[in-house]
Order: structure tokens, then C-alpha cells, then sequence
């Protein structure tokens, strides 16, 4: 059985953390593939609420081999401190979770960088979480970037470091004024650090390779979205590594069966940067206290705003996405009216593509289709015949905007609350 990928759709935070610990039930391998210590995955199941950041979220299953794979950019004081918090609620073997040797690490002027780089970018910061994700994955691209199996090798890490730091100190105290770093710290924190990762760094490919001979299935976890993705996304305000990527799970095109898109049944977006369906009134508001959204790594309230089914074609015709996960439909249970954006008005033009110019974007207003709330509760409904037909047709509308069928429909935050149709492996 080959691999299926679950990958956020719009900005993020759509809800794939809870889609992929539901149905890493089947899974033999989880793979987070992308991004770092930014994601924030929420999981609610019968061992509590997490916040995972780096974990894959199919550490819940005592069967599931977990992999970060050579495509995140990891923070060491992240991962341990997700884990202590884990392990404090009960999930006490990590035996079965490896870090790819290839994996990128975050260093301390990783951090340092990117607060003085968002400093510097004033009114036009991206807005980023601050993780040191755009500097770890520049220093990838430039072949500065040190990798995890590089703490195996002392003598080799420290040389690397020493060079790098060289680099990296020149700019923090020439182009920032700011106070160099020392390597011998680093050096020391991250021999430390490499005490508690070695037991799970490895050549993670072998892992995946079995299963996939032996036609076990397979997960991608995706994090971020893809209107975050540094190619097709609403660039300069994105993230740094691909959220749809699968070069960074270590596995060829034709191993992936099926790729989901996972789709709020509105649209969330935290940071700077277009929106085009933003709704900065009462109506935002209201989303956003009825749905708590607020980011589940910095606390930081999301702005909201209507589906944009311009956006979600667009999204689905990048990913080649086969079926659409659409959550948090009881997040609209009472509003009497719902609207949908179907293009777009800008400069005297109607267009239905998304536009690269962000300039361009910024100007977009919104063309919507308005439908008739369902005006009463779905989150213990189970079988799609069984929502009121408001709901049915609105969910049938956004699929026809996507272009793929709605395989699952998420009506709660816990497991349970989730309505299947079809196979999904
Ligand atoms: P991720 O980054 O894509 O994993 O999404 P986040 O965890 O950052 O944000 C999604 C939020 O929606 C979390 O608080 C989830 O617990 C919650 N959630 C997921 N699916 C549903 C749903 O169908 N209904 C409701 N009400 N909440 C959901
Ligand atoms: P999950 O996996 C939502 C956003 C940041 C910022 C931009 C760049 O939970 O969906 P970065 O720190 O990556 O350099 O910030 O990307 N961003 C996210 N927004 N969900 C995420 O992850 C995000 N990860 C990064 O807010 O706008
Ligand atoms: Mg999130």
C-alpha cells in the first residue's frame, strides 16, 4: 500500500492535526515532512489536548513509527520540551520516533537573525513565529546548515560550527550591531543536546523503504498551508519550505496514492499578508470567538474570514489533491447566512484565479455566493445523509470549488466527531 499525504489547503491551521491523528490508526509510518517548531498541531483524543509542534501526530498509536524527516528544520529545546510535556501526559515511548540524520538543526543565530531581520523589515515583517525557520532554511539552501547527524560527529560539528559562526557573527555585529555569539558555548549546549537526540537520529530512509515494500501504509503529515508555500504562495509573506513538498519525506512521486487537502469550511490566517476574504467586522469577530481561533504556537489571535474558492481551486490544482478534507463545519452552525467567495473584483476586471502580484491581491474584493445558514448543531452527526441540507449543500459547493470530492467532513474537534465518506487509504 503506498503512501496517502494530508497537507493543509489554505493558510494553515486547518485542522490536520486532528485528521492525522485519526487516521494514523492505520498507519505504520507518520512522517512530518516540512516546516519546523512553527506548526502548531492540535490533538484532542482520550489522552487529553496537545499542542504538537514537531512530534508527528501519530505518537498516540503505540503501533505508528514516527518520523521528522530530512524536510523540517529542527529545534533540539523544542522537541525536548514537547516531549517532556508528552511524557506528562502519558506517552512515554519515544523509542519508536527517529530524526532523520539529514534533518536540519535550528541554531541559537537562527533565532537571533530572524528577530533582527523582522526588526529591520518594520511595517513590512512577515509576521513569522519567530522560530528561527526562514534563517535555518536559508543556511539549507546556502550550504551553511548543519545537520542533525552532524552531533555524531564532534570533531566534524565543531569545525562546521566555528566556520559558520564566523559568518553568521559578522553580519549579527556589522549589519545589526548586535553582540557576536560564542562557539564554544553553542558548541557545549548542543553536545548536551546531542545526549538525549542521538538515541533517535538515523538514516530514517530504510524505515520508510520496509514499510512501503511491505505495503504498509504510510502517512504524511503536512504542516503550514499551501498559500504559505514559498512557490505558490502569497510570497514575500510565507514560510520557508514547502508545505505540499514530499522531496523532504524521502519518497518518490509515484509512491503517493492519495494527497488530501484539508480545508476549514472558512478561511483563517495568522501573520502578515493578503487575505482576500479577511472580514475585519463584526462577522470576523464573531468567527473568530465562536471558533477560539487563536494560534496554537503563539497565542496569536487569526484573522478570519469566508471560504475563498478561488483560493481552494487554486490550492487543489497545485496539489493534484485526489479528495478534500473540509473541517469545522459546526464552526457555521449559527449563521443565518454563510458566503462563499467564487472570484474575485479587481481593477474594473472579474477574475477566478488567483493572482501571484501580492499588490494585485491586496486589491481583490471579494465576488461571493450567499447560502442559507443550517441554523442548528451537527457536531454528534455522523453520516453526511444525516446533516440538514443547508449543510449538504454547502459542503456540495465547496466541492465543486475545489474540485474533488469532500472524502471527510469534521464536525468537532475530538475524533469521534467526524463523518466519513469512502475509503480513505
Ligand atoms: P493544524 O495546524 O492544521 O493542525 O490546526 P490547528 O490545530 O492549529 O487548528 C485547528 C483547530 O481546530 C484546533 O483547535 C482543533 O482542535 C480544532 N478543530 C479541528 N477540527 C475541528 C472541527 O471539525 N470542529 C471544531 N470545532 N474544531 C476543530
Ligand atoms: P500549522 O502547521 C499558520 C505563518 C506565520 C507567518 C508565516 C511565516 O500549524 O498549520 P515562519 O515562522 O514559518 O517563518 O512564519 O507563516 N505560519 C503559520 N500559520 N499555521 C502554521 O502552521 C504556520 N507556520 C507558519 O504566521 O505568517
Ligand atoms: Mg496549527
Amino acid at each position: 500500500m503506498p503512501a496517502i499525504a494530508v497537507i493543509g489547503a489554505q493558510w494553515g491551521d486547518e485542522g490536520k492535526g486532528k485528521m492525522v491523528d485519526l487516521l494514523a490508526e492505520k498507519a505504520r509510518v507518520v512522517i512530518r515532512f516540512s516546516g519546523g517548531d512553527n506548526a502548531g498541531h492540535t490533538v484532542i483524543n482520550h489522552l487529553g489536548k496537545f499542542a504538537l509542534h514537531l512530534v508527528p501526530s501519530g505518537i498516540f498509536y503505540p503501533h505508528t513509527t514516527c518520523i521528522i524527516s530530512n524536510g523540517v528544520v529542527l529545534n533540539p529545546v523544542s522537541l525536548f520540551k514537547e516531549m517532556d510535556d508528552l511524557k506528562a501526559k502519558g506517552i512515554t515511548d519515544f523509542s519508536r520516533m527517529f530524526i532523520s540524520e539529514r534533518t536540519h538543526l535550528i541554531m541559537p543565530y537562527h533565532l537571533l537573525l530572524e528577530q533582527l531581520e523582522e526588526k529591520a523589515l518594520g511595517a513590512r515583517a512577515i509576521g513569522t513565529t519567530g522560530k528561527g525557520i526562514g534563517p535555518a532554511f536559508t543556511d539549507k539552501a546556502a550550504r551553511y546548515g548543519i545537520r542533525a547527524g552532524d552531533l555524531l560527529n564532534p570533531g566534524y560539528f565543531k569545525e562546521r560550527l566555528s566556520q559558520v559562526l564566523e559568518l553568521k557573527n559578522s553580519v549579527i555585529t556589522r549589519a545589526y550591531g548586535a553582540e557576536p555569539l560564542s562557539v564554544e558555548k553553542i558548541f557545549n549546549q548542543y553536545m548536551e543536546y546531542a545526549k538525549r537526540l542521538t538515541p533517535h537520529i538515523k538514516n530514517t530512509l530504510p524505515v520508510v523503504e520496509e514499510a512501503l515494500r511491505k505495503g504498509e501504509p504510510v502517512m504524511l503529515e503536512g504542516a503550514q498551508g499551501t498559500l504559505l508555500d514559498p512557490d505558490f504562495g502569497t510570497y514575500p509573506y510565507v514560510t520557508s519550505s514547502s508545505p505540499m513538498g514530499i522531496v523532504g519525506a524521502g519518497i518518490g512521486p509515484t509512491q503517493i496514492k492519495r494527497a488530501y487537502g484539508v480545508f476549514k469550511a472558512y478561511c483563517t490566517r495568522v501573520g502578515n499578508g493578503p487575505m482576500p476574504t479577511d472580514l475585519k467586522d463584526a462577522t470576523g469577530d464573531k468567527l473568530r470567538e465562536i471558533a477560539q481561533e487563536f494560534g496554537a504556537t503563539t497565542g496569536r489571535a487569526r484573522r478570519c474570514g469566508w471560504f475563498d474558492g478561488v483560493a481552494a481551486r487554486y490550492s487543489s490544482q497545485v496539489n493534484g489533491f485526489n479528495g478534500a478534507i473540509i473541517t469545522r463545519l459546526d464552526i457555521l452552525d449559527s449563521f443565518p447566512v454563510i458566503n462563499v467567495c467564487t472570484a474575485y473584483h479587481v481593477d474594473g476586471k472579474t477574475i477566478d484565479y488567483f493572482p501571484a502580484d501580492i499588490s494585485v491581491l491586496e486589491r481583490c474584493v471579494p465576488v461571493y455566493e450567499t447560502f442559507p445558514g443550517w441554523q442548528t448543531p451537527i457536531n454528534s452527526i455522523r453520516e453526511f445523509a444525516r446533516l440538514p441540507l443547508n449543510a449538504r449543500r454547502y459542503v456540495k459547493r465547496l466541492e465543486e470549488l475545489c474540485g474533488c470530492p469532500a472524502k471527510i467532513i469534521s464536525v468537532g474537534a475530538a475524533r469521534e466527531q467526524t463523518i466519513f465518506r469512502g475509503e480513505i487509504y
